[in-house]
């Protein structure tokens, strides 16, 4: 973290120490690139037969172009990609086609997002302002396979390559975390609102690293 931040984040915390106040950092891509993207690094490795991926995020790309929310690689396969398609459904895909999701278009102000999924029975929903999609029955029996790497921002066809701008985010995204159980929808309303437990096991945004490459902004601010 650069010195003028630490020093910001350490006024906003002196300054404010309220519970509601909380300064959080947050993640700016101010314009289209084919070169920039923040890794995340994970706590432990995505070996996963269930998760909980949640995250804020506003843009204001619209029309017939796709963005890409999360993406997680390995060296073969898209374990796990969230995006926003060309139509305005929000989807994700675990490793071959996704599941699709007709839901209000994300715009210029934040939207509290959040997909779960489930190996053994199928379940796949995905939430917004902590409100919850019907279910749909996908990749029942499938795992994600640990060892890949995250990124925010662009979407890779290779590992950690291949980016098309056309694809990547433009906007502000912040507080993505993953669990790797399904969290009840009452837990999904209260993280929605502003709530920090359970904290992310496999990502809690409040301690993961993040390594910036180009033109994107870490920056904290009050929430
Ligand atoms: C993935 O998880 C399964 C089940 O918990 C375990 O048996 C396996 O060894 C794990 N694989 C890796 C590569 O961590
Ligand atoms: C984030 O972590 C720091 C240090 O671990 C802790 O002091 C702080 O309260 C945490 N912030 C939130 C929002 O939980």
């Amino acid at each position: 973290m650069r010195p003028s931040v630490v020093l910001f984040l350490i006024a906003v915390s002196t300054g404010l120490a309220g519970n509601w106040c909380i300064p959080m950092k947050t993640l700016v891509f101010p314009t289209q690139t084919s070169t920039s993207y923040v890794e995340m690094i994970p706590q432990k490795p995505l070996n996963l037969t269930a998760f909980t991926l949640c995250m804020r995020v506003a843009t204001e790309l619209s029309g017939k172009r796709e963005v890409i929310l999360f993406a997680y690689r390995t060296t073969n396969n898209d374990e796990l990609n969230v995006w926003r398609e060309l139509d305005g459904r929000l989807s994700f895909y675990l490793a071959g086609d996704g599941v699709l999701f007709k839901v209000p278009e994300l715009g210029a102000l934040q939207t509290h997002l959040c997909v779960t999924w489930d190996s053994s029975s199928g379940l796949a929903a995905l939430f917004m302002d902590g409100k919850r999609s019907l279910s749909k029955i996908y990749r029942k029996g499938h795992t994600v396979s640990p060892g890949g790497r995250v990124i925010l921002g662009q979407d890779a066809d290779s590992y950690l390559g291949g980016f098309d701008d056309q694809q990547s985010f433009v906007g502000e995204i912040y507080d993505v975390n993953m669990w790797d159980t399904v969290l009840s929808d009452r837990r999904i309303k209260c993280l929605f609102a502003g709530n920090r437990e359970p904290r992310g096991n496999v990502f809690d945004w409040n301690t993961t690293e993040l390594r910036i490459n180009g033109n994107a902004e870490v920056a904290i601010r009050e929430r």
